[in-house]
């Protein structure tokens, strides 16, 4: 049996290919070999396309991309993808991963900008939004990393140039849950199961993201962590991922979910070897 890991053509950094190679080692020591492929032009379901013959080649995939496109196309060839196409789409989109998860965990206030078509178009008014949610307000785009393509928008003039300039693109308004400025747990479950937690804390950001100058430290996952993590993996559907949580005054909230998250990180700030329970949880589903 032959396992294939996809990955981003675009990835060259040491820290996106330490991921497929740890998960390849793991694969292997379970006597599974598996080969490392960029994830390009695989967008073909005809016969003789890629995606068809990686299928007929490869009894499963270990998709570490995000593309949405590839990952369907995978999919339709009979390809059983870690993590399956949907929950990556729905995890890629921070608007689609709160409609699914609303009701089923607790998440921060949010609302969505509406979706502009029309670049010259005036601006639709948030004041009522930036009154219900109060000031400052968190602004972040649907599709984001790193923090980068988060903001704060401390007055209604703040929030109305802020979605003038994310117009064109999908964002979302959400409450600042003050208490959590600066911190956050991010927690790997695989299977549902908490792999590992990790608190992050920055001095000198709201944001906790490691890439925006936050800490990491271990963290001890309580039953209320457990909980949210099999719930949220349950719901999406998720092999492994990525979870954010935020300290809220009456427990903790789901900020986001990363369906590709990174967890050189994790284990080297905990020494939790997260590849070797990742591919463990894969063994147990292909029945190896
Ligand atoms: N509503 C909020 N209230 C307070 N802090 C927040 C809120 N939303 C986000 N943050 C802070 O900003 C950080 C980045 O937000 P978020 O995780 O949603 O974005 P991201 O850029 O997608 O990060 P990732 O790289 O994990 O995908 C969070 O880790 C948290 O520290
Ligand atoms: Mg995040």
């Amino acid at each position: 049996m032959k396992a294939v890991i996809l990955i981003n053509p675009y990835l060259s950094e040491e820290r996106e290919l330490y991921q497929p190679r740890r998960i390849a080692e793991e694969l292997a020591a379970r006597g599974v070999g598996a080969d490392i492929l960029p994830n390009a032009w695989t967008a073909h379901t005809e016969r003789d396309g890629l995606a068809s013959a990686l299928a007929k080649r490869y009894a499963f995939c270990v998709y570490l991309d995000k593309d949405r496109y590839a990952a369907r196309s995978l999919e339709a060839c009979g390809m059983r993808l870690f993590n399956r196409a949907e929950a990556v789409e729905l995890c890629d989109d921070k608007m689609l991963t709160h409609i699914a998860l609303a009701g089923k965990v607790p998440m921060p206030e949010t609302y969505f900008a509406p979706l502009c078509y029309k670049g010259e178009a005036e601006h639709v008014s948030a004041q009522e939004i930036g009154e219900k949610l109060g000031y400052p307000v968190v602004v972040k785009e649907c599709f984001g990393s790193l923090g980068e393509q988060v903001f704060l928008a401390h007055g209604y003039g703040e929030l109305t140039a802020l979605m003038q300039r994310l117009k064109p693109r999908p964002h979302i308004l959400q409450k600042f849950i003050a208490e959590s400025a600066g911190q956050d747990l991010r927690v790997i479950a695989v299977g549902g199961e908490t792999a590992v937690c990790m608190r992050r804390t920055s001095e000198h950001d709201f944001r906790s993201n490691i890439a925006c100058g936050g800490r990491g430290e271990p963290f001890p996952p309580t039953e209320e962590v457990r909980a949210i993590a099999r719930r949220v993996s349950e719901t999406l559907r998720l092999d492994y991922c990525g979870i954010d949580l935020l300290f809220g005054k009456e427990g903790m909230l789901v900020c986001e979910v990363n369906s590709n998250a990174f967890f050189g990180g994790i284990e080297r700030v905990t020494g939790v070897n997260v590849a070797s329970l990742y591919v463990s949880h894969i063994c147990r589903e292909m029945g190896i």
